[in-house]
């Protein structure tokens, strides 16, 4: 089982790499194979795919290189922020290029923002929803105010355990989910 990392802010300094790494180490304490996805780091611009992102039918070279990064994991750990009472816009115009890759998996969530994101992710779900992607209802959830000290992410244990119920599920979730996909992938062969 692997499990991708999306890396939610690519900001001028974000505090969102100081989470993304707190993920990562968690992740490896528990011996979970993950990597962590950058959409900043593909140049994408304000979506410009002539066809919606989920028929899956890209047309440029931007968008399928996206794709490819995040098709090959079991579950996935979104890394958000909250925006305007919301997703962060950068974030949902990568995420608005694909959507096939997420099909029949699961979906957590880390976030943080003064209410600990948790308006963010509960929109999320409704995006990933349309993607035949399942959302776990735990999330990881930090707060701005008490979960960093000076600029650096200094999460409270009472934050900090948020982490568990979340990672519990996506794993399970994760085995359920690959025995969904073989089934499809077995009718669409015969
Ligand atoms: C455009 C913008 C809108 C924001 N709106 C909210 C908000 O609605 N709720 C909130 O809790 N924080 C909000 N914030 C504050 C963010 O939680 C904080 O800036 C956080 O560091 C953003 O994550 P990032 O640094 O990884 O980009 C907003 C920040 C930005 C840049």
């Amino acid at each position: 089982m692997r499990i991708g990392v999306i890396a939610g802010s690519s900001r001028p300094g974000a505090l969102n790499p100081q989470v993304v790494d707190w993920v990562s180490a968690q992740l490896s304490e528990r011996g979970l194979d993950h990597e962590v996805v950058h959409f900043g780091a593909f140049d994408l611009p304000i979506l410009d795919e002539a066809i919606p992102g989920g028929a899956g039918m890209y047309e440029n070279e931007h968008t399928k290189a996206w794709a490819e990064a995040l098709r090959p994991f079991d579950a996935y750990i979104v890394v958000t922020p909250e925006y305007n009472h919301s997703v962060p816009g950068p974030l949902k115009n990568a995420i608005d290029f694909v959507g096939q890759e997420f099909a029949h998996k699961p979906v957590g969530f880390v976030s943080y923002g003064a209410d600990k994101g948790v308006r963010a992710v509960e929109a999320w779900r409704l995006v990933f929803a349309n993607f035949r992607a399942a959302t776990v209802r735990g999330i990881g959830a930090f707060s701005i105010f008490t979960d960093f000290a000076d600029g650096a992410f200094a999460p409270e244990q009472v934050s900090a355990d948020t982490f568990g119920p979340m990672i519990e599920d996506l794993v399970a979730w994760a085995e359920g989910f690959a025995v969904v996909r073989r089934n499809a992938e077995a009718a669409v062969a015969s």
